[in-house]
């Protein structure tokens, strides 16, 4: 691995089409994760095996598999329980991601498990997936605060950080799910989260709410940490966390770090091609605010 090298994990087609007033069909779907692949971007989490009543958006991320099997991208879903893992495993999902809020409140109202409950949930799956060789990794919500709990303690993250690494997560995704982190807070549970776990197992997911989005990536890259969620042209928002807004733009994160002596392998200028496709797809997602630099820079 190169020593300056941070991965990008597009969330947009899962994290920002979930919430999209709009229901796009499997083919837009589509059209946007190629996008993506086109781009180089490295990973991409592709959609959601969750009910669909809860998640109407999300339905038919089987059939999007199948038809991306031959992705140059790693490509992921997230799971909520063993039903998803079982969906996603049929589904030769190279990577699943379970979801664990940090929050109860949260954790209820999300997938309708208390937090505990869910981490023994997890922990099934994590052993099921350890027989069958599968990889699955876990988010961390509501990390620095949760939107019907308020702040949340570092401890809290810690312990359910721990149990999941234990039970066999590959990775550790912290996520601020509502956007209320502040670059400060940021730096300090990472560079806790640094000291107690692999660096390599941890990393973040920011949503742009407050306009700290980038501040926040940048409070983690001085934490150590080298893996990023971003979602292109700014897509997201969680159905269940009011006041969640889209997750800090992925051509955002992109510019920053390349202007930082970073890379990340990413096309620049066929990543602003999905940013204007999310955009004409979504009719709501706004563009990162580089998007016009980039555009003057890259495809003049
Ligand atoms: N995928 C698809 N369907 C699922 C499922 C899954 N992973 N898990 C459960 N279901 C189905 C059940 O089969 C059942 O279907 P039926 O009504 O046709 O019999 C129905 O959902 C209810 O099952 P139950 O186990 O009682 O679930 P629930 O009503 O307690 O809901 C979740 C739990 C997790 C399925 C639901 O809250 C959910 O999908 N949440 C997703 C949240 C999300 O995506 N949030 C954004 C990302 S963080
Ligand atoms: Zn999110």
């Amino acid at each position: 691995m190169v020593p300056n090298y941070i991965t990008i994990n597009d969330v947009g087609p899962r994290d920002g089409l979930q919430n999209q007033p709009k229901l796009l069909t499997k083919e837009q779907r589509l059209s946007l994760i190629s996008a993506l692949i086109d781009a180089k971007v490295p990973e991409i989490e592709v959609g959601a095996f969750v009910s669909p009543k809860s998640v109407p958006a999300m339905a038919g991320t089987a059939e999007l598999f199948a038809a991306l099997e031959n992705s140059t991208s790693l490509l992921s879903a997230l799971i909520p329980n063993m039903k998803g893992f079982e969906l996603a495993m049929s589904a030769q999902v190279p990577v699943m991601s379970l979801v664990v809020a940090a929050s109860n409140t949260m954790n209820l109202k999300n997938i309708r498990m208390s937090t505990e409950d869910s981490i023994r949930v997890s922990k099934d799956v994590l052993k099921v997936a350890k027989e069958q060789g599968a990889n699955v990794q876990a988010y961390v919500a509501t990390a620095w605060a949760c939107p019907f709990e308020g702040k949340i303690g570092a401890d809290s993250v810690f312990s359910v950080t721990e149990k999941l690494l234990q039970a066999g997560a590959s990775n550790i995704v912290i996520a601020d799910t509502i956007g209320a982190a502040n670059p400060l807070e940021v730096n300090q549970l990472m560079e806790a989260m640094a000291s107690r776990f692999d660096l390599a197992q941890l990393s973040c997911h920011f949503h742009d709410t407050r306009a700290m989005g980038l501040a926040n990536v940048y409070a983690a890259i001085t934490a150590g940490i080298r893996k990023f969620d971003a979602s292109i042209a700014g897509l997201g928002g969680c159905p269940f966390a009011p006041g969640a807004s889209g997750n800090v733009a992925t051509e955002d994160v992109v510019m920053m770090l390349e202007q930082m002596g970073f890379s990340t392998g990413i096309d620049m200028a066929l990543l602003v091609k999905a940013a204007d496709l999310a955009i004409e797809l979504t009719g709501t997602a706004k563009g990162g605010n580089a998007k016009p630099w980039i555009e003057n820079y890259y495809l003049n």
